[in-house]
């Protein structure tokens, strides 16, 4: 017998085996186990509490001091469980991303679009900790974690501490390429009205998601001098540089959620075109708009049944970022529409290594978005309404801002020389230039969950 067959069947058959053996509804990789769940309900009676100090007190307040540590999260219990969740979480995050892109669609006819899937699931990840009861009981199945039993009790529900933690290796897995300057930076913040007194739990469970965290009281009752403390506030922390968009806070607000992401990618060994090139925003209006080009081998296909292409673009060792685009006089529409009835990696799929010349817009897109209200135009407005039950984020009844802004920056300043290697293949290279709107997602190259998803209609508005 040829020994390389035995050997092949070998391994096949122990696998087999090892599936059966372990095999567990992804579902129980996040739900809680019956002891587990006993201690659970004891500890709820005792939730410390504390008040945080004032956003204009220069001082580091107590509980912030070891906020710092990123192990309080706790570690995977191992790689293949690891990998398990972050294969079943991916796909979550991608539903949640496209349920909101879709909203956005509809508000933002035709203009930019930039969201962070993975954050917004953070998001609200942070507000089914802070839940009890039926609110609770609704995030969970927004964010996508349908128990599979009908059990009533509380192995049917999700600890969304291991859904945080995962969600944290996906970052993790990003920021380990090692690159010297960070592609991401979070900013969480936590604004509530003097004298709420917030869970101590809870800032320390969201805490290390975030680069920075910071928790702090503002006065809502005068909305504009609010969003200037706030806004002064973000700014004082340096980590992105935003254009002042909270507006309209709602005087009755008694907690904000306030998230930033920032996004930098680096395209290597790119050079900016000298003259500004032609972009075409619909079929009859052209715009002049700053280009960067570059030449190289990148993994790249056309699909000429469903009439877009695929340009992957390596931006660290484990991001990717993907540029998408319609062919034949397809338009995004089409391409949208795909792209939320399938899982979340199918542009990643069947891509083939092609000697290219990419030119691409230069881009800083900004934007901002109000939970609430997308919340709102999906009819689920009762998710975070007056009527919700948060007390494990505070003992007091919570008012939940009507602005819960998620920016999210994109900025390619495509100046590092890195990896990229320019190959003589003798042959022209292929010119792929994005010169009509088109799609942009980035990825975390191993758990391929998706970090941002955007449309660029107009390079030239960032917002
Ligand atoms: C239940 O979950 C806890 C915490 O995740 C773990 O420490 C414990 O070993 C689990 N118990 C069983 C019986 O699996
Ligand atoms: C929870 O509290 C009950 C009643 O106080 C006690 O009998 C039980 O042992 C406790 N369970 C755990 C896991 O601590
Ligand atoms: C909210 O949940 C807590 C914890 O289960 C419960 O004690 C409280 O009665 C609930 N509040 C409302 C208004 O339903
Ligand atoms: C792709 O484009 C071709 C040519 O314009 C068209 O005939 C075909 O219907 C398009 N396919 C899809 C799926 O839209
Ligand atoms: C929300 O509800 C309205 C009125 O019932 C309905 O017209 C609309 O289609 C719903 N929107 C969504 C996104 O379900
Ligand atoms: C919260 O609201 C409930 C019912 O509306 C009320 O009974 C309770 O006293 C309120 N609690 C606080 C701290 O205001």
């Amino acid at each position: 017998m040829n020994p390389g067959v035995s050997l092949l069947c070998f391994f096949l058959c122990l696998s087999t085996i090892v599936c059966d053996r372990v095999y567990v509804h992804p579902f129980h990789l996040f739900s809680y186990n019956k002891s587990s769940c006993e201690k659970l309900d004891n500890l709820t009676q005792e939730e410390k509490m504390f008040v945080p100090i004032s956003i204009e007190s220069q001082t580091i307040p107590a509980y912030e001091e070891n906020l710092k540590d990123k192990t309080k999260l706790g570690t995977q219990s191992s790689d293949t469980k690891r990998d398990q969740r972050l294969s079943y979480l991916k796909d979550l995050v991608h539903v949640l991303g496209m349920r909101f892109y879709g909203a956005l669609k509809e508000t933002l006819k035709g203009e930019n679009i930039l969201l962070s899937p993975t954050n917004l699931y953070r998001s609200l990840l942070s507000f089914y900790l802070g839940a009890s009861e039926q609110t609770a009981a609704d995030l969970q199945n927004f964010l996508g974690f349908v128990p599979p039993s009908g059990d009533p009790d509380c192995t049917s529900k999700v600890d969304g501490h291991k859904v945080l933690l995962t969600l944290k290796t996906m970052d993790d897995l990003l920021l380990s390429s090692g690159a010297d300057d960070p592609l991401f930076t979070k900013l969480s913040c936590l604004f509530s009205a003097p004298s709420v007194r917030l869970s101590e739990s809870l800032v320390h469970s969201l805490a290390p998601s975030a680069d920075y965290f910071y928790a702090r009281a503002v006065d809502f009752t005068n909305p504009s001098q609010a969003a200037e403390l706030i806004e002064s506030f973000v700014k004082g922390k340096d980590v992105s540089r935003t254009q002042n968009v909270l507006t309209n806070i709602d005087p009755s607000t008694t907690l904000l959620f306030v998230t930033y992401i920032q996004f930098k990618a680096n395209v290597k060994k790119a050079s900016q075109l000298k003259e500004l090139q032609e972009f075409w925003t619909d079929s009859s209006t052209k715009i002049l708009v700053p280009m960067l080009s570059v030449t190289g081998t990148f993994q790249y296909k056309r699909d000429d049944s469903k009439n877009f292409s695929v340009i992957k673009v390596p931006v660290s060792e484990n991001t990717l970022l993907v540029l998408v685009q319609p062919v034949n006089s397809n338009d995004l529409n089409q391409i949208e529409s795909e792209l939320s009835l399938h899982p979340s990696s199918t542009w990643l799929q069947n891509l083939s290594p092609r000697h290219i010349k990419l030119s691409l817009p230069e881009l800083t897109i900004q934007s901002a978005y109000d939970l609430q209200e997308l919340l709102t135009n999906m009819n689920l407005s009762a998710l975070l309404g007056k009527k919700a039950n948060l007390t494990k984020i505070s003992d007091a009844n919570l008012t939940v801002g009507k602005v819960q802004y998620m920016p999210a920056i994109l900025r390619n300043t495509f100046t590092h020389v890195f990896y990229l290697l320019e190959e003589n293949e003798g042959s022209l290279p292929l010119e792929v230039t994005l010169n009509k709107p088109f799609l942009l997602a980035v990825y975390e190259k191993n758990s391929k969950a998706m970090v941002l998803i955007g449309r660029v209609t107009n390079p030239l508005n960032s917002f």
